[in-house]
């Protein structure tokens, strides 16, 4: 990617060249970051996906017309940007067998946990930034936690923008460490909406209401209070206490869960994330 490219505005008429990029894995993730593509209009004339699993290749191919190739091949050379995609387990295979291939691209790992210090010695180039997406990147809604490694110009951060914009809001942390704290914030935090949906739910369904209703009010209650903590000016502990009347239903609910100190929990719970986060950066990143 020359320092002259500039990132397109994500419209179907771009104007400046668009990079040519290669994923390394075919899954969910690359699945989500190419639907973003083909929506903005980016041709699939740019795009490579190195995908082992046959049907995945073909599923790739029927949806969004790709190139999808079963091994990394040279046809990786021409790859401006290479978005890595695959499990964690299986990045350090996959970056000594396609690494060779793109060793001036920048890189964009996706991959949970592997440090960008692993990445830096697995590829040989300092030019990488690590990503920590989150699952409603699937319908454009997602949360993405980004930290860029020395070797990475402004030039290589806009493109990067320019790419997970497509899956909905990011931001940039300063010490990647705090990758760990996004991780079980929200990398994690789809898991902890569906924990809670499901005990909404639940209580529904034993106060006897059908599945069907119980669903609806339970998922449609967390859409219209997200919606509303998004759009509103106030902090969200004061939209709480707006519904909590003193004596009322509302109050009956919270003060049973201060007495049960769901709160504190909770946020013990997240710490626990964040601490398997650590671990599994550890052990994914071991050299032997
Ligand atoms: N899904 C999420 O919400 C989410 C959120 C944050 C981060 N991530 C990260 O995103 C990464 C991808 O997750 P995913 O859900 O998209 O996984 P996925 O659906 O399993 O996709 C990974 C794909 O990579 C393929 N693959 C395995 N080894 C390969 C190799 N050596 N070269 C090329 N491709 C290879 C796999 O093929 P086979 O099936 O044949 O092995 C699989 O199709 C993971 O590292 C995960 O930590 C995911």
């Amino acid at each position: 990617m020359t320092a002259s490219r500039k990132p397109a505005s994500l419209t179907a008429t771009q104007e400046a060249p668009v990079p040519h990029i290669a994923f390394i894995g075919g899954g969910n993730m690359a699945s989500a970051i190419i639907g973003g593509l083909a929506k903005h209009g980016v041709s699939p004339a740019n795009l490579t996906v190195v995908e082992p699993f046959e049907a995945s290749r073909d599923a790739l191919r029927a949806q969004f017309n790709v190139g999808a190739i079963p091994q990394a091949d040279t046809s990786l050379e021409n790859a401006d940007l290479v978005v890595w995609a695959v499990k964690p387990q299986n990045l350090r295979e996959a970056a000594g067998q396609a690494g060779p291939f793109c060793k001036d691209a920048l890189h964009l790992s996706v991959a949970a946990g592997i440090r960008s210090d692993s990445l830096a010695q697995w590829l040989g180039t300092q030019r990488i930034v690590r990503a920590m997406p989150n699952t409603p990147a699937l319908v454009g809604l997602g949360q993405t936690g980004l930290f860029a490694r020395s070797g990475v110009s402004d030039n290589d951060k806009a493109w990067v923008e320019w790419l997970v914009a497509n899956m909905g809001q990011f931001l940039w942390v300063g010490e990647e460490a705090q990758l760990d704290a996004v991780t079980a914030v929200s990398g994690s935090g789809p898991a902890y909406v569906f924990y809670f949906i499901e005990a909404m739910e639940k209580a529904a369904i034993e106060m006897g209401m059908s599945p069907d209703h119980a669903k609806q009010l339970a998922i449609g209650t967390f859409v219209g209070a997200s919606q509303l903590a998004q759009s509103a000016q106030e902090p969200v502990s004061v939209l709480r206490e707006r519904v909590t009347s003193k004596g009322g239903t509302t109050h009956a609910a919270i003060t049973a869960m201060q007495s049960a100190q769901v709160s504190a929990l909770f946020q013990d719970a997240i710490k626990a994330a964040q601490a398997r986060a650590q671990v599994l950066g550890d052990e994914f990143g071991k050299n032997d």
